[in-house]
């Protein structure tokens, strides 16, 4: 069976300097590029401007990258545009900062339509096409009308929102049939899954039971499948020497007795001026800690061309400024903060050594990074703080510190929870976690999906 991979993101990007391929890192990439290599397909995404790599590249002789071309206007009209200052903020909530442009929508319907033609173009009878993404709603659509006949599966990889969210969008129809033309889509929890149900109803007069819905005359079945992580790459990781010394000279450098970590993309939905409240309201309420408990925040930068990003920021840096400025201390950090991007092997340095982790999005699709943390806890030798309002809170709430991330008396608690928590009760919460992690992982996910033949 062939299949056809269609995401907004590369599985490679070049890395100029070197002119070499690199794997781009992350869960859709190391699940499907496997099976990509054994039975060959094609990977179909965005073709960055100016690069210089052609817009075929076989990784194997049967496994091709096909780069859609786009222009700077489309760039901007469809990925910063509709994709990330509509469809973005409208699925988190953010309606305030939701923009409703028609040009944005213009430029995202001629993308899909781009993204569309260069698949059928890939596509062979008995082949399989899986789309991704909030980035890419219509391209499902367009292929039936392409004409392919095999399973056409779709995965929403943000919060579905609700219908009373969803009817603010002036293309609401044009958003759910464009879904609707594949076979299987498929969630991260069941409550986006309802939710889609319902705009399916709502604004298309759709009927739906448990598992689908039907439209137009079709079954096309809807599910939650939460993606998991590669967990075997995890283990190899923090086994890896390098990865340890790392760990072992931070920690000794660090010298303090407890570390937490955070690692998000410094965006408006991961709560980080909340987090950060969070962390000062401990050091106000529990003064024996200030000198003991230092904390590393990753912030990695994304759609810096966005205002709302460039807000973000700003607020960001100020409240992290204020904190240390009130307590810290000379020989005392409180929030180690950097505003970069860690590859992997670097994160497994830094979950490893941490005590805990702080993983409160305000909402978030599902967060991967709570499971990064946990499988690298192979000693059972952590705690996690997780926002109940993360997707993941559904899968890993046995054995998480769960807070509503926008009660900062409540992180504060769990921090403190987190440090005095005895060493038979962390061990039995990460046990639950663990196991979890490592049994729904990425092959998991894959099977749980893909396999799901339409009936
Ligand atoms: C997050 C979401 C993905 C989304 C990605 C886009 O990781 O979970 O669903 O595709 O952001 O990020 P980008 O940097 O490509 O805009």
């Amino acid at each position: 069976m062939k299949l056809i991979v269609v995401s907004n993101r590369e599985p490679y990007r070049l890395e100029s300097s070197r002119g070499k391929l690199e794997k781009t890192v992350g869960g859709l990439v190391s699940a499907l590029e496997p099976i990509l290599r054994k039975e060959g397909g094609v990977w179909v995404c965005w073709g960055r401007q100016g690069q210089k790599t052609p817009l075929e590249t076989y990784i194997t002789r049967d496994f091709v990258i096909k780069q859609v071309p786009l222009t700077s206007r489309d760039v901007s009209e469809y990925y910063y545009g509709f994709s990330n200052e509509t469809l973005w903020p409208l699925c988190h909530m953010f309606i305030n900062r939701t923009h409703f442009d028609n040009r944005y929508w213009l430029g995202y319907r001629r993308v899909n339509r781009k993204f569309a033609r260069a698949v059928a173009e890939a596509y062979t009878p008995g082949s399989k096409v899986l789309v991704n993404d909030y980035q890419l709603a219509l391209v499902p659509k367009l292929l039936k009308e392409k004409g392919v006949k095999d399973p056409i599966y779709m995965f929403w990889h943000i919060p579905f929102p609700p219908y009373f969210m969803l009817r603010f969008l002036p293309q609401r129809r044009e958003i759910l049939e464009g879904m609707l033309g594949a076979d299987v889509i498929g969630f991260h929890t069941q409550h986006y899954v309802q939710n889609f149900q319902e705009c399916a109803r709502e604004i298309l007069g759709a009927f739906y039971d448990d598992s689908a819905v039907y439209w137009n005359g079709r079954k096309i079945k809807v599910k939650a499948v939460p993606v998991g992580i590669d967990t075997d790459r995890w283990e190899r990781l923090i086994r890896e020497p390098k990865v340890i010394k790392y760990a072992r000279n931070l920690r000794k450098k660090l010298s303090v007795e407890y570390v937490g970590i955070g690692v998000d993309r410094l965006d408006y939905t991961k709560g980080l001026e909340e987090k950060f409240r969070g962390i000062g309201r401990f050091f106000e309420k529990y003064p024996s800690f200030r000198g003991k408990v230092s904390f590393i925040q990753i912030a990695a930068p994304t759609r810096t061309k966005l205002e709302d990003y460039m807000d973000i920021k700003r607020k960001t840096d100020e409240i992290v400024g204020m904190i240390e400025g009130k307590f810290g201390e000379p020989g005392w950090v409180p929030i180690y903060y950097y505003y970069k991007n860690y590859g992997d092997e670097r994160l497994a340095s830094l979950y490893s050594m941490a005590d805990f982790a702080l993983v409160t999005p305000v909402i978030d699709g599902l967060n991967l990074v709570s499971k990064e943390y946990v499988v690298t806890k192979k000693d059972y030798d952590g705690a996690l703080v997780l926002s109940e309002f993360a997707g993941v809170s559904m899968q890993l709430r046995e054995g998480s510190l769960i807070v509503n991330p926008f009660d900062e008396e409540a992180i504060a608690e769990s921090i403190y929870m987190a440090l005095k928590m005895g060493k038979r009760e962390k061990r039995e919460r990460m046990k639950a976690l663990r196991d979890k992690v490592v049994k729904e992982d990425v092959h998991w996910w894959l099977r749980n999906f893909l396999e799901d033949v339409p009936a």
